[in-house]
């Protein structure tokens, strides 16, 4: 039976190594702030939005949320990212997605100011990510995810990391993260066109699924003493719950779990990560603006 792999309680600790260096930051005299932007009213987005924030008070971080209504035009939305990327008490700031269908991600990614893209979707960052570059941002769901390999001790070294999906959110920076000096991973990237995804998927030792299907990996579709990360989250329908919903990952938990060493359960798996490593950029944009004021001191008073 498989080790489950508490993402709760290893976001719980890192959300205590932020709240420490928030402390640090406070003590010198900056208080990290987070930004997010919500445009409409999409039920799942604002409980994700309400997570961010209660996550970073609890943190001893400065949060604003600024919910605007869903036919917010473009120039509204593009003035509203030019007014946080001005502001200094705001140090990372985070476009809630997806936005209403007559807003196009890409040209709000983009204009979020890159050191303050702690999202890390700017392409500034992607490129930065992609390059192996420390300065800048990696988004917060594959960087947990690299988090729960480092701190459960799951080796991949030279092993086979077989990645379901080809999202630019998880699945594409995860792929660099991972092929890296350092983690040193053999990847392979499957999606929707993937002939035969079930012959790839058993060749894995380690297995991350990030596609939103329940029940797509199926107990003979992974190798025995295999780790799995689920990284679906979708709501299902069921009246017996008191929400009238459940959420599920992509892997047939139950079954999937019996035949790999180590598992994510959702919830409670590789979600909560996003969270904490979000909350981890964020302090970390905060430190670089800290030190780059102090670097410049007569520019910051001129
Ligand atoms: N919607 C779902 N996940 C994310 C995320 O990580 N960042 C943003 N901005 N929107 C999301």
């Amino acid at each position: 039976m498989a080790r489950i792999i508490d993402g709760t309680a290893v976001a719980r600790s890192i959300r205590e190594e932020v709240a420490a260096q928030v402390a640090q930051l406070r003590a010198e005299g900056t208080v990290p702030g987070l930004a997010v932007v919500l445009v409409g009213n999409d039920g799942a987005s604002e409980v994700y939005v309400r997570g961010k924030a209660r996550a970073c008070e609890a943190a001893g971080m400065h949060s604003r949320v600024l919910q605007l209504p869903a036919e917010t035009s473009a120039d509204e939305l593009l003035g509203t990212i030019d007014g946080l990327n001005a502001d200094p008490d705001i140090h990372g700031i985070l476009v809630q997605l997806p936005l209403p269908p007559h807003l196009n991600s890409k040209t709000f990614l983009e204009r979020v100011a890159p050191h303050k893209d702690v999202d890390g979707f700017h392409p500034m960052n992607v490129g930065r990510a992609f390059v192996g570059d420390p300065n800048g941002f990696v988004p917060a769901t594959p960087e947990g995810i690299m988090e729960l390999l480092r701190r459960e001790r799951i080796d991949t070294h030279g092993r086979h990391v077989v990645i379901v999906g080809r999202s630019l959110i998880v699945s594409k920076p995860l792929a660099s993260l991972l092929m890296a000096p350092g983690p040193n991973a053999t990847v392979t990237l499957c999606h929707r066109h993937t002939v035969d995804l079930a012959q790839h998927t058993r060749m894995a030792d380690i297995l991350v699924v990030a596609v939103g299907k329940p029940g797509l990996i199926t107990a003979d579709m992974v190798k025995e003493g295999a780790a799995v990360f689920d990284v679906g989250v979708t709501r299902v329908e069921d009246p017996t719950s008191p929400r009238g919903y459940v959420i599920k990952g992509d892997v047939d938990f139950d079954a999937v779990a019996a035949k790999t060493s180590a598992i994510t359960p959702v919830p409670g798996g590789v979600g909560p990560m996003t969270i904490a490593m979000l909350l981890r950029n964020t302090v970390t944009a905060a430190r670089r603006a800290h030190e780059s004021a102090r670097r410049r001191p007569a520019a910051a008073v001129r």
